[in-house]
């Protein structure tokens, strides 16, 4: 529905930027230095976009994507990693083939990757007005229960969703779960991080206690942040596009399930998250954020430098973790088989 919407939005003037862009892929491999930092190989796999400094470690404290050399994203200042698992189809014979997933709507030449946005307003305001904090050095944060099988185990998280595309820029109905049916273009997942800060740490045990959703109603509708969580920062949506047209040829499973899970076994959908690592280059965020840009098309009109998809894509980095992640393998890279939770068994 928002994206009719944003067409709309052209024609309005925001004061404050509606950042979209996209960041090519950078890596697909069993890394995650949020969750696991330094294991070589993490449990499972994920694709990994943003500054190539990316690596098993990532100590914090340490300026890492300032180390980076270059960007598989649009704005060249943005040395961010940002990363979700990886989605595979179970065949009826039992074996798993990894789920490509594809360049978004005006990002077709992209090599995989996510698109990004900044929001400080609703997606569908047209006048973009509110002030928001950009991150700082060194934060980081995580979204989402890499065990949650059940519908209320998920429901602790708002705007984790599946859009099933029977066209390619259809944007609703947005899912908790994986859609139980054949979608014609593709799979869309949606990945909101929330958006009140404690305004003191960079990071958090769990990753998530030092970042809250709104006290009352939404970051949406302008719900305030908690006394506990004052900074209201942008809102962080990744979009993902999973090409499974190729699936749609072969046989699904004889008992009706949906074939496709998560990199690590989740076969319900609910346990989808994000993962987010800060990266902008001194204040050019804030910059961005404080400029009337829009989504990136006249972003270097205010001074932010962008880059063409052809040098995003040639940021790529080779994986370290020396496995196949590609053919139809016997089980998903870390031993995982799909589950699909208590209900299903
Ligand atoms: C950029 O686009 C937005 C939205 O259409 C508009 O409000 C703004 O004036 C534009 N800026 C420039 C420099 O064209
Ligand atoms: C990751 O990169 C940092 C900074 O360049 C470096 O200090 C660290 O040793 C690297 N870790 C690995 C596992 O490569
Ligand atoms: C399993 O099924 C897939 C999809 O039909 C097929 O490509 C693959 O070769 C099969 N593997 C085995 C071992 O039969
Ligand atoms: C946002 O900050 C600017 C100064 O940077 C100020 O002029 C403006 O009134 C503020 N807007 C809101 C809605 O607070």
């Amino acid at each position: 529905m928002y994206w009719q919407s944003l067409l709309v939005l052209a024609l309005a003037a925001p004061s404050r930027a509606i950042v979209r862009f996209h960041c090519s892929q950078l890596v697909r491999e069993r890394l995650d230095p949020l969750v696991e930092p330094g294991a070589n190989p993490s449990a499972h796999v994920h694709q990994i976009v943003g500054g190539n400094s990316f690596n098993a470690t990532m100590e914090p404290g340490k300026d890492m994507p300032g180390e980076s050399t270059c960007t598989t994203c649009t704005f060249a200042d943005d040395f961010s990693n940002y990363w979700t698992a990886i989605m595979y189809f179970r065949a009826k014979n039992g074996t798993y083939k990894r789920v490509p997933n594809i360049g978004n709507n005006q990002f077709e030449k992209a090599n995989g990757g996510l698109t990004i946005y900044y929001m400080q307003d609703a997606i569908y305001d047209q006048n973009q007005k509110s002030n928001v904090t950009a991150f700082k050095p060194g934060f980081r944060m995580f979204i989402g229960d890499v065990h949650a099988r059940t519908l209320a185990e998920a429901s602790r998280y708002r705007y984790l969703t599946y859009t099933c595309l029977d066209t390619w820029t259809q944007r609703s109905p947005e899912m908790i779960a994986f859609p139980q049916r054949k979608c014609k273009e593709g799979i869309m997942t949606t990945l909101r991080f929330p958006t009140c800060w404690d305004g003191k740490n960079l990071d958090s045990p769990d990753h998530m206690s030092h970042m809250s959703y709104p006290e009352t109603g939404t970051f949406e509708s302008g719900g305030p942040c908690p006394a506990t969580h004052p900074v209201r920062t942008a809102q962080v949506m990744f979009e993902v596009l999973w090409d499974t047209k190729q699936f749609n040829e072969l046989e699904w499973p004889a008992d009706g399930r949906n074939p496709f899970v998560w990199s690590f076994g989740d076969a319900t959908g609910y346990a989808n998250h994000a993962d987010y690592v800060f990266g902008w280059k001194e204040d050019s965020l804030q910059k961005v954020l404080d400029s009337p840009c829009y989504f990136y098309t006249n972003c270097s009109e205010y001074g932010h430098k962008l880059q063409s998809v052809d040098d995003m894509n040639k940021c790529a980095q080779k994986p370290v973790v020396g496995e196949d992640i590609d053919g139809w393998l016997d089980a998903l890279p870390g031993g995982y088989h799909s589950q699909y939770g208590p209900a299903s068994g």
